[in-house]
């Protein structure tokens, strides 16, 4: 039966009893987390969010009703123990930070029973997601998720400091919204007073921000919780939390130092010491040289562009690719020559999916021979330069794509990962940090059938490039820029345009019309015709960059409670379907799908 704590207080969490309590009597408390009796003695693991302490049992300290007690106890149950420290008797436990102490318990409280739990709670869980997610509050209590939780707070502790010693306000932007167009799929909420009318959750504070600056709050950030109604991976969530930041007076190289200065900070709190300044690299070289916008340049096997050497060979393939006007670029898997044909099969199927036609694979056999795809179209000069500019030798494997530049950049980009992953290369203790800089403005949209936004459309063009945005707006590069770390976007951000007539042209090109740029961001351009600073700033993924920290491969080990890939909450079960009176106070209906339509 649970009994109360009543006249009882915990003097000291599992681990903040040490050395210096020996022969001090203390009282603690937490969950079993094992129970063993050994006859005349019983031993608990007492566990709280600090890791375990061993508790012994012993007729001479408990008496016999006590040690009874203490033969009922079972996993997850709560207690509350009082006892003596003392050294331990039996081996010392070096794995435990209490590993060489023991309370020897005088009294014993059972504070709450505990059913037994559906998986156990233990490190490295072998339970499948689902089930730990429908239980989540007991998945919470494992070491693991506890630490990566702890280390978030601590993370989010470290920014407001230093955000704080940078002369950083700390300032609230609203959760209801106007939803406007552009970016993601809103989550919408409808308003009960205005029936017929919505607000939308923020993606992000991007325009509360830019107001901001133009009220004077030069330097603002938050730790903001943004809402994207997007398909789910393993580094998206549908609400996520941004460290954002906004500085009013700034360029590129302002917000770029604060942000190492912050990135510094708090990679030390996982023993990391960023080396400054982080590398750059343009947007241009890094899809030349990775495939990607956010390229992970823990490991080489960079792309090579071989449109030059197979342009006119008798490789339709590549040939017709070039022809077309597309490139030929390959990548060199070194070391795995002998990649069995299945294997490679493998490689051209993953290939596909990204888009591409096909994968054409050279094996370089190690007495030089080689097994190909493609090779006996090729002439012997051909065949000779393609393997010199892929600095192929005996054992390597090339794997060639041919098709339009954005599709070969996407394949090779996303095999050079996948091959990295199967060779063993993507190491999780080395962080390697890369600014991507001079993204394009603008990007085409299929869908659309116009130019939108690639960041968003506050973002300030180079001026270099402003004259092209009538001419040639696909060619215009923006001042934006992201921080990478090991392939992941962890951040990103750009100066914005404060002035009304880049303003207006950015909306012209995006193809609004005046009053269309009006109705949705009227409030914004208003604003910015009373006087705004030059402004930009920055948002950071906090999920992404506590699951690098922590070395996890999802953010939901880093999230208290996660979403799945459908969106919905294992535990709660939402969304739900509400009340019928709900919704008439809403004046919505919900028109069911026929069974059959
Ligand atoms: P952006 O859209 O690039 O920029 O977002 C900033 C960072 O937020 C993280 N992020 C996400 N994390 C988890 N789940 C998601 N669904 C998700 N979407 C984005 C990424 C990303 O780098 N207002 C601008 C910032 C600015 O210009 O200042 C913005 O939101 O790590
Ligand atoms: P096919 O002409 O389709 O029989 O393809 C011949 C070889 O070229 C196969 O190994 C294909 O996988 C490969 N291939 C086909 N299309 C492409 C492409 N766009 N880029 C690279 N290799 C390709």
């Amino acid at each position: 039966m649970a009994e109360s704590m009543k006249g009882m207080h915990r003097t000291h969490r599992c681990t903040e009893v040490t050395d210096a309590q020996i022969g001090s009597t203390v009282t603690v408390m937490g969950w079993v987390q094992k129970r063993r009796n050994l006859g005349s003695l019983i031993f608990v693991d007492l566990r709280d969010r600090t890791g375990i302490l061993q508790i012994v049992f012993d007729t001479n300290d408990i008496g016999e009703a006590g040690f009874e007690k203490a033969g009922t106890l079972r996993s997850e149950y709560v207690v509350a123990i009082t006892g003596k420290v003392t050294e331990r008797e039996g081996a010392v436990n070096e794995s435990l930070k209490t590993g060489r102490l023991e309370v020897r318990a005088t009294t014993l409280r059972i504070l709450s029973e505990a059913l037994t739990p559906p998986f156990p709670i233990e490190e490295d869980s072998q339970t499948k997601d689902e089930l730990r997610l429908k239980y989540r509050y007991l998945d919470l209590r494992r070491p693991d998720l506890q630490r990566n939780l702890m280390l978030r707070s601590r993370v989010a502790m470290k920014v407001r400091s230093y955000m704080e010693s940078q002369g950083f306000l700390e300032i609230e932007t609203p959760m209801l919204n106007k939803s406007t167009p552009e970016g993601a799929r809103d989550y919408l909420v409808p308003s009960r007073v205005h029936p017929g009318s919505f607000y939308a959750l923020p993606q992000s504070p991007q325009l509360f921000k830019q107001l901001l600056m133009c009220s004077g709050y030069d330097r603002y950030f938050q730790i903001a919780r943004c809402f994207r109604d997007e398909d789910l991976r393993a580094d998206r969530q549908p609400e996520f939390t941004q460290i954002d930041m906004e500085l009013s007076f700034v360029d590129e190289e302002d917000v770029m130092a604060v942000n190492e200065g912050l990135l510094k900070e708090i990679f030390a709190e996982v023993g990391v010491d960023v080396q400054l300044p982080i590398q750059r690299m343009t947007y241009r070289e890094a899809m030349e040289r990775f495939g990607s916008d956010k390229p992970d340049n823990r490991f080489g096997m960079e792309l090579v562009n071989v449109t030059s050497i197979v342009k006119d060979c008798g490789f339709g393939v590549f040939s017709g690719a070039v022809k077309a006007g597309g490139s030929v670029r390959g990548i060199n898997a070194g070391g795995q020559g002998a990649m069995p044909r299945k294997k490679i099969d493998a490689l051209v199927e993953f290939a596909r999916g990204y888009g591409a036609k096909g994968l054409a694979y050279l094996c370089i056999n190690e007495d030089g021979t080689v097994k190909s795809s493609f090779a006996k179209f090729l002439s012997e000069s051909e065949l000779d330069g393609l393997i010199r500019a892929m600095d192929g030798h005996p054992g390597d494997l090339l794997l060639f794509a041919a098709d339009r530049d954005s599709i070969v950049f996407d394949v090779l980009g996303g095999l050079r990962l996948h091959l990295a992953e199967q060779m063993g290369l993507l190491d999780k203790n080395v962080y390697s940090f890369l600014w991507i800089t001079e993204f394009p403005l603008l990007e085409w949209s299929e869908e659309q059938n116009r130019f939108v936004a690639k960041h968003h459309p506050f973002t300030m063009p180079m001026e270099e490039d402003l004259d092209k945005l009538d001419t040639d707006p696909g060619a215009v590069r923006a001042r934006a820029y992201d921080i990478v770390l090991n392939g992941t976007e962890i951040g990103g951000g750009s100066i914005r345009i404060h002035q009304d007539h880049i303003q207006e042209k950015m909306f012209q090109v995006l193809g609004f019309t005046k009053e269309a740029a009006y109705e949705q961001f009227g409030f914004l351009m208003d604003a910015f015709k009373y006087g705004v600073p030059p402004h930009g700033g920055l948002a950071y993924g906090l999920d992404r960059l506590i699951m690098l920290m922590a070395k996890e491969d999802s953010i939901r080990e880093v999230i208290a409670f996660p979403k799945v890939k459908d969106a919905s909450c294992l535990m709660t079960e939402a969304p739900s379907p509400v009340d019928q009176k709900q919704l008439e106070e809403l004046q919505i209906s919900v028109a069911r799908k026929e069974d059959g339509q």
